[in-house]
């Protein structure tokens, strides 16, 4: 039979990357229920309780708490195009590669866009992010929360209150921290936020769950246009720029989820049994104890690794709870260990970007594989194969430490 004929059969995975995860079966069950009219009450009602349960997820009383189609970026695009208009000053504080790709899709907005950047490995401190809004006076500050390609975690909770201090609008990243992390959106002050759902969501990658608050909603819908053919009448349209983007126009998303429900796209009808699903996964175990998973999950991971005689990347008082960077022995090299944990185990772990090509893997403990089996797997794994390539540790040593670890913490 030709190969375009053969059922799909994807090898077993231990996706211990910075993502996409294992997605939970119970997502994937929601994904195979019937599709239904996007105007169907039932489907309405779907997305109204999805709305709510974004709402809990986010910790906010936002109105605006939606799913934009499409990956962690088209959340990070729909609000950032929406927002900023030709000329608008927008900061973004640099700490990885994701950081850079706030800049781009600001620029790409037509901001004058101002960027300060930390050590990649570090974060920055609540006195150099205010001393930069001073300087540059922007409309937008655009700041990622958990940048996995460093794997550090930007401290938020005091950023808010600066930002409108300096009448600035605060929107943050979370697509690798939703879930796994607090991102406490009404108590830390965040004006808008997006996430993803392939990483502490345990989803598949597909939808971005955003919230905002009234302060984007009144700035977005001053930019407001219908498009033709739906508009209705007696409509209209606010006094700033169109905004470029159709699909991620913001004010039409809200007509769309609105009781409105003016017709937009087709929204994805699986990904938001999906969507739905992470949610009701995440709340039903509660926010907080999520939270505590993946901080016990980091503990346990980082102690293996650091009795494997590994090296740990970044400053760990900062170290995202999913993502765990190792530095790659120099004896080693670090492709063939991750193919080989690949080949001989089906474990996948990641390398990173940029200056830290080649230099860092990054092993990924998000959502459904945020597991104590998995960390056991993964360091027993690990030692074996680097064991393999010369690099000398003690054998049994990692597995022992993380097992303390749960051990101490009753597990
Ligand atoms: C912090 C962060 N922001 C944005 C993205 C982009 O998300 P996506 O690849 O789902 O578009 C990622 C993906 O790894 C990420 O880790």
């Amino acid at each position: 039979m030709p190969e375009t004929m053969t059922d799909l059969n994807p090898p077993p995975r231990l996706l211990l990357g910075p993502g996409p995860i294992n997605a939970d079966p119970r997502v994937l069950r929601a994904m195979s229920m019937p599709i239904l009219g996007q105007f169907d009450p039932v489907f309405t009602g779907y997305m109204d309780e999805t709305m709510g349960l974004l709402r809990r997820l986010y910790q906010t009383d936002n109105k605006w708490a939606f799913l934009v189609n499409g990956t962690g970026r088209a959340g990070i695009e729909a609000i950032l195009t929406s927002l900023i208009a030709p000329g608008d000053r927008v900061l973004v504080p640099v700490f990885g590669r994701f950081g850079h790709l706030l800049c781009e899709i600001a620029a790409r907005s037509g901001g004058d866009v101002r960027h300060i950047e930390a050590e990649w490995g570090t974060v920055f401190t609540p006195d150099q992010l205010e001393d930069a809004i001073k300087k540059h006076r922007p409309r937008v500050v655009a700041l990622v929360h958990g940048d996995t390609s460093t794997t550090m975690a930007q401290p938020l909770d005091e950023i808010g209150a600066i930002c409108r201090a300096h009448e600035a609008l605060l929107y943050v990243d979370a697509t690798a921290t939703l879930g796994g992390m607090e991102v406490a959106v009404d108590a830390w002050q965040l004006d808008a936020v997006s996430a993803g759902l392939q990483k502490c969501l345990s989803g598949p990658p597909g939808s971005s769950p955003i919230t905002f608050n009234e302060r984007v909603a009144d700035a977005v819908n001053q930019r407001k246009h219908i498009e033709a053919g739906i508009e209705p009448g007696g409509f209209v349209a606010g006094n700033g720029p169109r905004i470029q983007s159709n699909y991620f126009d913001l004010p039409m998303l809200m007509d769309y989820w609105s009781e409105q429900r003016l017709n937009h796209h087709t929204e994805a009808t699986s990904m938001l049994y999906a969507a739905r699903e992470c949610a009701r996964i995440v709340l039903a175990e509660g926010v907080a104890d999520c939270v505590t998973r993946h901080a016990l999950t980091s503990t346990a991971l980082t102690t293996g690794l650091r009795a494997m005689d590994l090296e740990l990347f970044g400053d760990q008082a900062h170290k995202m709870a999913g993502v765990t960077g190792v530095v790659i022995p120099k004896s080693v090299d670090g492709e063939a260990v991750r193919s080989a944990l690949l080949n001989d185990y089906g474990i996948e772990i990641g390398t990173s970007f940029g200056p830290l090509k080649g230099r860092v893997w990054r092993i990924g403990t998000m959502g459904y594989n945020c597991r104590k089996q998995n960390v056991l797997i993964c360091l027993a794994a690990l030692e074996a194969t680097l064991r393999q390539q010369g690099f000398a540790t003690k054998s049994g040593a990692a597995v022992d430490a993380a097992l303390a670890v749960y051990r101490q913490a009753g597990q």
